[in-house]
């Protein structure tokens, strides 16, 4: 079943596209420029993720603590969200989306949960996401949003914020230390044990973006660079030159546990500036 088209929305100086599946917001452009990237084709079908855009992990990540999870990534992603609201104003419009258990029976069986995402898009992107448990079973989820950034060219891009984070390199799986900014200059795939602001720097589009996050334990920093994403089905050869994802979450050990009755949110928000 292919799904449907994205909303459109415009909102002073932006427009943004966001699907109901996987409540994944899909296009945000800023006076004309793309800030977030999308791949030139994406599997628009039903049951497949969309690459691209910020698509949310949830209840696992990749493929969870255990390491044997599927499908990768959890089911938020894949499953169909209900908007329950969209407000719209002068220069921003925000819309919420919900995700409950009908929707998606097995992300936590046995659980009684509500996720809730509201995106505000406007001069500046707002995200929250909020997961309540309730049920009478307490539960544990990990958690990501995966924003894929639009970069000139990810080689001449650095990423201030990190220094000094101890880090998860998947590529090799040991435990390293970041030293100054992040630089990407082969296959990257961390996971930082640190999240709160960091700063992308593109020289080649002459611009600055700044993340902001709360109720995150972790920034991941991914991309897949030459080998990884010619074995990728969806990804163009030479397209890994234009993306760089910088993900906020709460992953692995930072996993979040949450009682009957206790609710958790995490906020990513993107500021762009010209220097
Ligand atoms: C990143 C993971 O968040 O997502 C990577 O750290 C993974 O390991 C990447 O390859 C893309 O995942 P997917 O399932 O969208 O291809």
């Amino acid at each position: 079943m292919t799904l449907d088209a994205p909303r459109l929305v415009h909102a002073g100086r932006s427009v943004a596209e966001i699907y109901d599946y996987g409540a994944h917001l899909w296009r945000w452009e800023l006076d004309g420029e793309a800030v977030l990237w999308t791949i030139r084709q994406t599997s628009t079908e039903h049951g497949k993720p969309l690459r691209g855009g910020v698509p949310i992990c949830w209840p696992w990540f990749g493929p969870g603590r255990s390491g044997d999870l599927t499908p990768a990534h959890g089911f938020a992603r894949i499953s169909d969200w209900t908007l329950t609201e969209m407000v719209e104003s002068s220069n921003t419009t925000a819309l919420t989306y919900t995700l409950r258990p009908v929707d998606a029976p097995q992300a936590l069986p046995g659980c009684d949960w509500l996720v809730t995402y509201e995106v505000s898009v406007g001069d500046s992107l707002q995200l929250t996401l909020t997961v309540s448990n309730v049920g009478e079973v307490a539960f544990s989820y990990e958690l990501a949003l995966h924003t894929y950034l639009a970069v000139g060219d990810v080689r001449h891009v650095s990423v201030a914020g990190l220094d000094g984070a101890a880090y998860l390199d998947k590529v090799t799986g040991r435990r390293e230390r970041q030293t100054g900014d992040v630089t990407i200059t082969a296959e990257t795939d961390r996971v930082y044990d640190r999240s709160g602001e960091v700063l992308v720097s593109d020289p080649e589009r002459g611009r600055r973006t700044r993340i902001s996050t709360q109720g995150a334990a972790n920034t991941v920093v991914w991309n897949p660079w030459i080998a990884k994403s010619r074995a990728m089905p969806d990804f163009g050869d030479d397209e890994w030159t234009g993306m760089l994802c910088i993900e906020a979450g709460n992953v692995l050990e930072n996993a979040v546990p949450l009682g009957p009755g206790d609710s958790r949110s995490l906020s990513y928000a993107v500021e762009v500036a010209v220097p």
